[in-house]
């Protein structure tokens, strides 16, 4: 048996996704099968186990940073991996993604001021957006039979009426699609062009499931990146999200310098030592499991899709490039959204709604699969009951 099959109870730890599904989405029922948010069903590395073990094991957790062996161990993963250099001056760590990238939105941009990113596009982008006092500017992607494309000349017209900064998502969620070199390039040309900040948050680049090359916008020659910022992170790679953790790289010496102030300014110049254990372990040694877990997420991918094509013709398969979100065009069988997801909890299963990655979402679900198969075949019944 896949270590990967094994049907772990998550109920009454505290999970976002399992415990607090009514409780944020405002649903009634019980013996829902939750399939939104995205984190994985699944352990985390038996080395990661054992090295969080060996840690509090230790058991003294007074203030930490990060040592060489945290540092070089994300270089190394990088260059292994991507075919990306980074110097370990660019590296400088956050509490996880979205506070970055909150924090880089309150240092760059002004209340009022026009943010661009995709639509569809990751829902809490908005979140931060406007909390923050900043608009939402959308770049909305062109659909032709399931593939997504940017759209350049809508995108330099956002640009062109004063957008300040762009969150760019690479791979995006939540169509999966991966970027291509050509494509981030001349984004970063028009980010530079017109003087905007560009914010590439790559967390999904290590899990590329299709035929598609991952390109970190740190590859880019350096006249691109004087305005640039990247989030990376070990935690959606390796099932980590809860203990907060991700690197912001940025190449720009004095961009550099003003994040790391605002880090300093907010007190986050201390680093959880577990968390910590957590990302080099995983980045030294698990690129092993991670091959692993792609195939088997592929294997789930696979299965849904065929399960798709044969018993839910009204219904398009967007096929990832990256992660283990799908997205399903549910817009032929006419339901409103409400009515869609009415269907979804009447069958028991809990879907993200499309309507809440934007309008053009409008139709979609998007379906979480990093989950053994014992799930996902619990979930196909449901899936079919709801939309046929
Ligand atoms: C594109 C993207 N960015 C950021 C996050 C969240 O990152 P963090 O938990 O590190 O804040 C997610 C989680 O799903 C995501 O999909």
């Amino acid at each position: 048996m896949n270590a990967f099959d094994q049907i772990l109870n998550r109920k009454e730890s505290g999970s976002v996704k399992w415990d607090f599904m009514q409780q944020k989405l405002g649903l009634a029922g019980t013996d829902l099968l939750p399939m939104w948010v995205s984190d994985y069903d699944f352990k985390a590395p038996k080395v990661v186990l054992d090295a969080l073990q060996q840690r509090i094991e230790h058991g003294i957790f007074g203030y930490a940073e990060r040592d060489d062996a945290y540092y070089q161990a994300t270089i190394d993963w990088y260059q292994n991996q991507h075919d990306t250099h980074v110097k370990r001056e660019w590296i400088t760590t956050v509490h996880g993604v979205l506070p970055g990238l909150a924090m880089a939105l309150q240092m760059l941009t002004d209340k009022g001021d026009g943010i661009v990113m995709q639509s569809p596009g990751y829902g809490s982008f908005r979140k931060i957006i406007e909390f923050n006092d900043r608009v939402v500017v959308e770049n909305p992607l062109t659909e032709t039979e399931g593939e997504y494309q940017l759209d350049f000349d809508h995108l330099e017209t956002c640009f062109a009426n004063g957008a300040k900064a762009m969150i760019f998502c690479n791979p995006h969620n939540p169509t999966g699609r991966v970027w291509s070199e050509s494509e981030i390039t001349k984004v970063a040309e028009l980010c530079e062009q017109y003087q905007v900040w560009l914010l590439s948050d790559e967390i999904w680049g290590d899990l590329v499931v299709g035929d598609a090359q991952y390109y970190s916008a740190l590859r880019l020659p350096r006249n691109l990146t004087k305005r640039l910022i990247v989030a990376t992170a070990a935690s959606k790679t390796f099932g980590l999200s809860s203990l907060r953790i991700s690197n912001f790289m940025i190449p720009d010496e004095s961009l550099r310098a003003q994040f790391t102030r605002r880090l300093d300014a907010h007190g986050m110049d201390v680093f959880n030592s577990l968390s910590m254990s957590a990302a080099t372990l995983a980045y030294q040694e698990c690129s092993g499991w991670l091959t692993e877990l792609k195939d088997y997420l592929r294997a789930n991918i696979t299965k849904l899709e065929l399960f798709v094509q044969t018993q839910l013709p009204k219904v398009k398969f967007v096929s990832p490039q990256a992660g283990y979100l799908v997205w399903l065009d549910c817009r032929a069988l006419n339901l409103t959204d409400t009515e869609l997801e009415q269907k979804f909890v009447e069958a028991g299963l809990v879907p993200s709604m499309g309507i809440g990655f934007g309008k053009e979402g409008s139709g979609f679900v998007r379906l979480n699969l990093g989950c053994p198969v014992g799930t996902l075949d619990q979930a196909l019944v449901r899936i079919k009951q709801a939309l046929s």
